[in-house]
């Protein structure tokens, strides 16, 4: 692969300088009824041809124990404020049919369900976030579904799940107080959601021994005005509120082209993504002032890129490939969130399979992992792992009157005390030659994986499913200090000895 000439770039890492831990939740998912996201994706029914597991697909249960995913949250998005529980609950046969109108208008079968998503995410390995219906359901309807799903008693609710064939009740780590109040969850004005936050979350009360965190739906990128509405009518009846933040080329109006962009594109892109540092940094001031003792986190429940839909897919399904800029967002974006650890707690990418930036895509019997699975999977060690203050001097890359870092790197001491780096050079033509010093201690040795491709725009296909995946990557030892030749765009992760 021709490159130009390596760009010298100085990193220093202090481990004295730790941060929170980086909780494994920002790793979490996002999966909706939208388009082929679940059905298909996850579910394939028992009587499938296509190898699995009890309806969920075999292939893609195996993929995504490999990258430990530490939560997902479930059923929506917009669909959630349109849900039901009880559609989705007792014999597949008799439940009812649905029409998904925010989602190409399909009919919704219900045979996904709240017993077929909890078993899900046992066989995962994961944990329940349940986002519960603010927008045209009724606080009975969402305490019922607590009470179904948390209730270890005698009450008509619990013996209905234990009818249902759930004997014990599941733990539901998180509870969304509705999504997207702003929007596709009512339209509300933020006092107005305030308050609506306050009736519904009065009437969701989980089993003392078995407690959900509840998160209030908040604002869409930089509403701070319904942050701030938030916090100081309602921060103390919630655990949490949510951000949502998506990543375009441009704009929502002007969202790209998934693959075939050029370097604008990618550029563009790529600033769009790292603007959720301004974003997390502005909303945490705001909590700040009515929560200083930072209580409350700022869950980032839905971020990732949302490009046009590929080109023959069915309308309103947002199934887009996934290639190498998807997989610099993922870096930069875990990044920043490992850098804003004192309020970001959890975090769930926009979605899971088939679904605008996803880690999977299917094809009938065929599944592919993309360029954002890779990242993911290469980030494993951040899990649990404790941030250390880490520096970067280069001179910006800068293309046309956009300017970016360079190269943007973050290391953390996982729980073995083993120091982890990741490096992402946003140049797409110039290698860099990354010096990196780590305070009081002298490196044997750095060995990890590297991604990266020839083109900007490599993506995995069902032809050909290994076009661009992770491979050997190390560091050498030059007077005390590692040296990486870190290609151009390239994400690299590795593990110092
Ligand atoms: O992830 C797709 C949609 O984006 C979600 O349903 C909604 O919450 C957001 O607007």
């Amino acid at each position: 692969m021709a490159q130009g000439k390596a760009v010298p770039v100085s990193v220093s890492v202090d481990p004295a300088k730790t941060g929170p831990v980086i909780n494994r939740d920002i790793y979490g998912q996002f999966a909706e009824h939208l388009g082929r996201g679940i059905y298909e994706g996850i579910w394939v029914g028992e009587n499938s041809p296509i190898p699995n597991t009890k309806g969920y697909r075999n292939d893609v249960l195996e993929a995504l124990r490999k990258i430990r995913v530490p939560v997902i949250r479930w059923p929506g998005g917009c669909f959630a404020d349109e849900y039901n529980w009880r559609d989705g609950i007792g014999p597949r046969d008799k439940r009812p049919v649905r029409v998904n109108t925010h989602w190409g208008g399909v009919t919704e079968n219900n045979e996904f369900g709240t017993h077929e998503f909890l078993d899900f995410t046992e066989l995962v390995g994961a944990e329940a976030y349940v986002a519960g219906n603010m927008g045209s359901g009724s606080p009975r309807e969402m305490a019922e579904w607590v009470e179904y799903m948390t209730s270890d008693s005698q009450s008509s609710l619990a013996n209905e799940r234990r009818a249902n064939g759930r004997e014990k009740p599941w733990k539901i780590k998180y509870f969304g107080i509705g999504n997207e109040s702003w929007g596709c969850g009512g339209n509300m004005r933020p006092e107005y959601s305030a308050d609506l936050h306050r009736r519904y979350q009065t009437f969701v009360k989980a089993p003392r021994e078995n407690p959900v965190i509840k998160v209030a739906t908040g604002a869409n990128v930089d509403d701070y005005i319904f942050t701030k509405v938030l916090m100081e009518r309602a921060a103390h009846t919630m655990d949490a509120i949510s951000l949502h933040y998506y990543t375009f080329t441009h704009s929502w109006e002007e969202k790209g082209p998934a693959t075939g962009f050029n370097k604008d594109g990618w550029v563009s892109t790529l600033k769009n993504a790292l603007r959720m540092d301004e974003l997390v940094t502005k909303h945490s001031a705001i909590m700040d002032q009515y929560d200083p003792e930072k209580r409350v986190g700022l869950f980032v429940d839905e971020w990732g890129t949302w490009f046009d839909q590929e080109p023959g897919s069915t309308p309103g399904f947002l199934y887009q490939q996934n290639t190498l800029r998807d997989a610099h967002v993922a870096a930069l974006t875990l990044n920043i969130f490992h850098r804003h650890t004192d309020r970001v707690r959890m975090a769930n990418i926009a979605q899971m399979i088939n679904v605008l930036q996803a880690m999977i895509l299917t094809d009938k019997e065929k599944m592919i992992l993309t360029p954002t699975y890779h990242v993911f999977d290469m980030y494993v060690p951040f899990q649990g792992a404790t941030p250390v203050a880490a520096r970067v001097e280069a001179e910006p890359f800068t293309h046309g009157d956009t300017t970016l870092p360079r190269v943007d790197v973050s290391a953390a001491r996982d729980t073995s005390g083993k120091l982890h780096i990741a490096l992402v050079n946003l140049d797409p033509d110039k290698p860099a030659r990354v010096t990196t010093e780590i305070a009081g201690v002298k490196p044997r040795a750095a060995k990890g994986r590297v991604l990266t491709a020839d083109r900007i725009d490599a993506h995995n296909t069902f032809d050909k499913p290994n076009t661009i995946q992770p491979v050997a990557f190390s560091g050498r030892v030059e007077g005390g200090k590692l040296v990486f030749d870190l290609p151009a765009k390239a994400v690299a992760v590795v593990a110092v000895d």
